[in-house]
């Protein structure tokens, strides 16, 4: 019933509402939700901060030897009803959600230390609690043993569109040719990088939401998750 603890793992394309997905499927199923990419946009903000990333290059050798010095954690928070993203101690869910670190994460994503310190922090969330965790390299890398696997994808300009009015519900000036074109440049650097890039598993169950409700999308991936607690 509903007390079997699955492993869900959610990856997929930027911007197509992993997150929003994963969050609710989270709540209803009192699972903990991990957002792994808000891991590696925390990491990415570190090393701008710290003056690491300058023009398209990263001071690599710097931000390995910094990363234990790096502790993300995530908390509860009321008024979002939601977790947000603490970088060492202090609350950075709005900072790395902007456009400056959303240009520089895949540069930060690409350095094999970077995710391997990560990767094994997020094995830890998986230990007997259910867990949503939400990312790239969940059902290949991470949880190679989910008990679900979902990758997500929409049309690159209904994600575009959809990322574009979430930021100027935001007030932040942006325009949708500069979001398409970030939307398609994160696609091509996950897809091709060397390190653990973006790729279906195997067994995972292709979830394309471009025409999909909110709803219709919960409903779909309720009745999958009660078809494995049936199974197991
Ligand atoms: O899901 P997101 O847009 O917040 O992810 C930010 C970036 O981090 C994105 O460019 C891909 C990368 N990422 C990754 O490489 N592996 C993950 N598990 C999650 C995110």
């Amino acid at each position: 019933g509903k007390k079997t603890k699955l492993v869900i793992a959610i990856d997929g394309f930027s911007s197509c509402g992993k997150s929003t997905m994963a969050k609710d499927i989270a709540k209803r199923m009192e699972y903990i939700y991990v957002d792994t990419g808000a891991m590696y946009r925390a990491v990415t903000l570190y090393a701008i901060r710290h003056q690491m990333i300058l023009e398209d290059e990263v001071s690599k050798e710097a931000l390995v030897q910094d990363l234990d010095k790096i502790v993300i954690t995530f908390q509860y928070d009321e008024n979002s009803k939601s977790n947000e993203t603490y970088l060492n101690g202090e609350n950075v869910e709005n900072e790395i959600r902007q456009l400056e670190v959303s240009n520089s994460v895949s540069l930060i994503a690409a350095i094999a230390e970077v995710r391997h310190h990560l990767v094994r922090l997020q094995q830890v969330f998986g230990n007997d609690s259910g867990v949503v965790m939400d990312g790239r390299d969940i059902g290949t890398v991470v949880f190679p043993n989910a008990d679900l696997k979902i990758f997500m994808t929409a049309d690159p300009m209904i994600r575009a569109k959809r990322r574009f009015d979430e930021l100027t519900e935001k007030g932040e000036m942006v325009s949708l040719e500069a979001i398409l074109a970030n939307v398609e440049k994160r696609d091509h650097i996950d897809q091709t990088r060397d390190e653990s890039p973006l790729v279906k598993a195997d067994d995972a169950i292709v979830l394309d939401n471009s025409h999909l409700t909110p709803k219709e999308q919960t409903a779909l991936v309720m009745q999958w998750i009660e078809d494995k607690i049936d199974k197991k």
